[in-house]
């Protein structure tokens, strides 16, 4: 059975160039068994008209606050405690702004206040509106408040111009009602690192390296989207917190194995995207070493080895690791995978532009225990992280049916 069979959807349409694509969510969402109320802003109905939605969804179409299509019922609470999700599709820079405050002037916004189920939010817009500070910082709002985005594409605008900006197409529009319908890693506890490790050499020198985190801090994000109980513990970054993760932050390869092994008990599944440290000084000079003409020679010990020390206690724990080379790639992530104990390597290759450290985007190829080995394309972190919990659930579940065959 489908997953939308007997769910109510409620599909706000706003005043976008995109709004007739619109038609087709509705359309797919109907065939696939769910029930769905269109309520389309009054600048929708300047792009699409409500005959249309009417007849693919066989319901009234709703725009006005005060129109009541059921008798003795309030449209707007009757609907918002209804509904299972509430999807915006396509959603302009106006209705971004407007959820951000919690403005109420129309059925949309209204609705959006007075429900309480799962919002999906796919905008779409050009360029530039997506990329204004605004209606970015109005993103990270709906985000932290819960909101699933299902992010624009880049391509060809209606405008003419190239960029980001475009409607997701209707496919990951609806894996992403899905994934709100029935979170595909709920009551998984996950623990991820994230970010570089800073070993001090005095008071105010530390060694490290140029991870920025962005990567372990998009597995967490997308890992809270899908329902799992996250901890991240983080080495120095300068990123916002994912929302909805619990967030341990560290500053030593010493201090990120102790904060792991504090929740080691209860997690199912360890992510791990740190950039850990290899080495420390041996000694930590005391206050400032001041500037002078002699040489500074600063002995390296090695730290201890996080994920070697999970992976020795792995139990039926699931154990991902990520392995940044300049060179050999996959021959290195295979050993990585086998010496500790891995169910699935990440392999990254960090002297290519575009990818690893610091850069929004990764290039990275899938090696798991069993042999198989998946190379993806360019594409950003949050779409990696999105391809590497696909791999996490798969493994689980393959996890689950072993376990109960054996029982
Ligand atoms: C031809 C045309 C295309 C538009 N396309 C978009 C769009 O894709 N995304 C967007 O955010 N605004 C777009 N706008 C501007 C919105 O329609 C405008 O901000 C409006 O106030 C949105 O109202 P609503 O959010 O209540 O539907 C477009 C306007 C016009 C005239």
């Amino acid at each position: 059975m489908s997953v939308f069979e007997g769910k109510h959807i409620l599909l706000g349409v706003t005043g976008s160039i995109a709004a007739y694509k619109a038609a087709d969510i509705a359309s797919k969402l109907t065939q696939a068994g769910a029930e769905v109320d269109v309520v389309l802003t009054e600048h929708a109905r300047r792009f699409v008209t409500e005959v249309t939605f009417r007849a693919i969804t066989r319901r009234p179409v709703l725009i006005d606050l005060f129109d009541e299509p059921e008798e003795r019922q309030i449209a707007h609470i009757h609907l918002a405690k209804r509904a299972d999700v509430l999807l915006i599709a396509p959603a302009t820079a106006n209705i971004l702004a407007k959820l951000a405050v919690g403005l109420a002037d129309d059925l949309l916004t209204t609705l959006a206040l007075a429900t309480q189920a799962k919002v999906v939010i796919a905008p779409a817009m050009n360029t530039v509106m997506w990329q204004h500070p605004a209606t970015q910082h109005n993103v990270r709002i709906l985000e932290e408040r819960g909101a699933l985005f299902v992010y624009p594409a880049e391509g060809m605008l209606a405008c003419g111009d190239v960029g980001a900006g475009k409607l997701a197409d209707t496919p990951t529009i609806l894996s992403a009602v899905e994934t709100a319908l029935a979170p595909p890693l709920r009551g998984v506890r996950l623990l991820v690192t994230a970010g570089p490790t800073e070993e001090p050499v005095d008071a105010v020198r530390h060694l490290s390296n140029p991870s920025s985190g962005k990567m372990g801090y998009a597995i967490a994000q997308e890992a809270v989207r899908q329902g799992a109980e996250v901890t991240l513990v983080t080495g120095p970054t300068l990123l916002d917190p994912p929302a909805g993760a619990r967030v341990v932050r560290v500053r030593s390869a010493q201090q990120m194995l102790d904060a792991c092994l504090q929740v080691y008990d209860g997690v199912d599944v360890v992510i791990a995207a740190a950039a850990v440290s290899d080495y420390r000084p041996a000694e930590v000079w005391q206050g400032k070493r001041k500037k002078g003409e002699e040489e500074w020679t600063i002995r390296l010990v090695p730290n201890p080895d996080i994920l070697r020390t999970l992976g020795e206690r792995k139990g039926g724990r699931i154990l991902v690791g990520f392995a940044a080379e300049t060179h050999e790639l996959l021959e290195n992530a295979q050993k990585k995978l086998l010496e500790k104990n891995l169910d699935l390597i990440v392999a990254n290759d960090v002297s290519q532009e575009g990818t690893g450290f610091r850069a929004d985007t990764n290039r990275v190829t899938l090696l798991w225990a069993s042999g198989r080995q998946e190379q993806l394309p360019l594409m950003s972190k949050r779409e990696v992280a999105r391809h590497l919990l696909q791999a996490v659930c798969d493994l689980l579940r393959a996890a689950k049916a072993t376990k109960g065959a054996s029982a």
